[in-house]
């Protein structure tokens, strides 16, 4: 018997890098359930959202990727020229990301930062990761790391979106519910499924811009700039520039 943790998500990976056009199911803990359909983690630039091509023009210097899936920014940076790193939980990720070219991609969790200081000029959080902390907290301490493990010059690039752009009686109970029991309203807890695996329950913070700012501020950066999707393709997507001060240029 395995005694490996639960991967749902990395074997999901595994599985379309394999060719099998597969989903990975999201259960949050009201059993509102959604499919998180594999092809968008691995599609090219010219598929990305306007918000991320955007925000990614604001790259420079050594680039740390967190949450870096299987890899579709990570290479994207390598071919340009870039030194990228990419930090993820899931073994399989990993492993995907490794098979498709990412020179330098490590088991590691955000929360557990292991760098020297001033190792990266550029953090990135793609595809709702500014939230994988978890809460506000947690959210702060991370950003602190940040500022420690990035030169003078940091920047972090965060992508999240804006859980109060619905209008969907499920999501406005479940933000009621949190706002009764103290927690932000996009702070959803969630669990990944996938062909019988199941993983473990935990929690993402899905933040508002001015929440962003809030927890930016209290960790020593400042929201430069933010670039709000126009598409309606998925509502309330945003990608923020957190800098440590105005020397950081794009
Ligand atoms: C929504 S996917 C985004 C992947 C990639 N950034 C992209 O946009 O294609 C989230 C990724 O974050 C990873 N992840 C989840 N919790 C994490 C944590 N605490 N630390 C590092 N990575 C984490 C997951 O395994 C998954 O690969």
């Amino acid at each position: 018997m395995s005694t490996a943790a639960p991967d749902p998500f990395g074997k999901a990976f595994m599985a379309y890098y394999r060719g099998e056009k597969v989903s990975c199911t999201i259960r949050r803990d009201d059993d509102l359930v959604d499919e998180d359909n594999m092809e968008g983690y691995f599609q090219g630039y010219d598929e990305w959202f306007d918000v991320e091509k955007k925000a990614l023009q604001w790259v420079k210097g050594r680039v740390l990727d967190v949450g870096c899936g299987v890899g579709r920014h990570a290479l994207w940076l390598q071919e340009r020229g870039f030194t990228v790193t990419g930090i993820d939980v899931s073994p399989l990720a990993l492993e995907v990301a490794r098979l498709r070219g990412v020179r330098d991609c490590r088991l590691m969790d955000v929360r557990e930062l292991d760098f020297p200081p001033s190792s990266f000029e550029t953090v990135i959080m793609m595809g709702n990761n500014f939230g994988l902390a978890g809460n506000t907290e947690a959210t702060k301490k991370m950003l602190k790391k940040f500022h420690e493990i990035t030169t003078e010059e940091g920047g972090i690039i965060a992508e999240s979106r804006n859980p109060l752009e619905t209008d969907n009686p499920r999501h406005l109970a479940y933000h009621e519910k949190n706002r009764r029991m103290g927690r932000p309203p996009g702070q959803v807890t969630i669990r990944l499924e996938f062909k019988g695996e199941i993983g473990p329950w935990f929690d993402l913070l899905l933040a508002t811009p001015e929440e962003m700012a809030e927890m930016a501020e209290a960790s020593g950066w400042q929201i430069r700039e933010i670039y709000k999707d126009e598409s309606g393709r998925w509502r309330g997507l945003y990608a923020a520039i957190l800098t440590k001060n105005e020397k950081r240029l794009r």
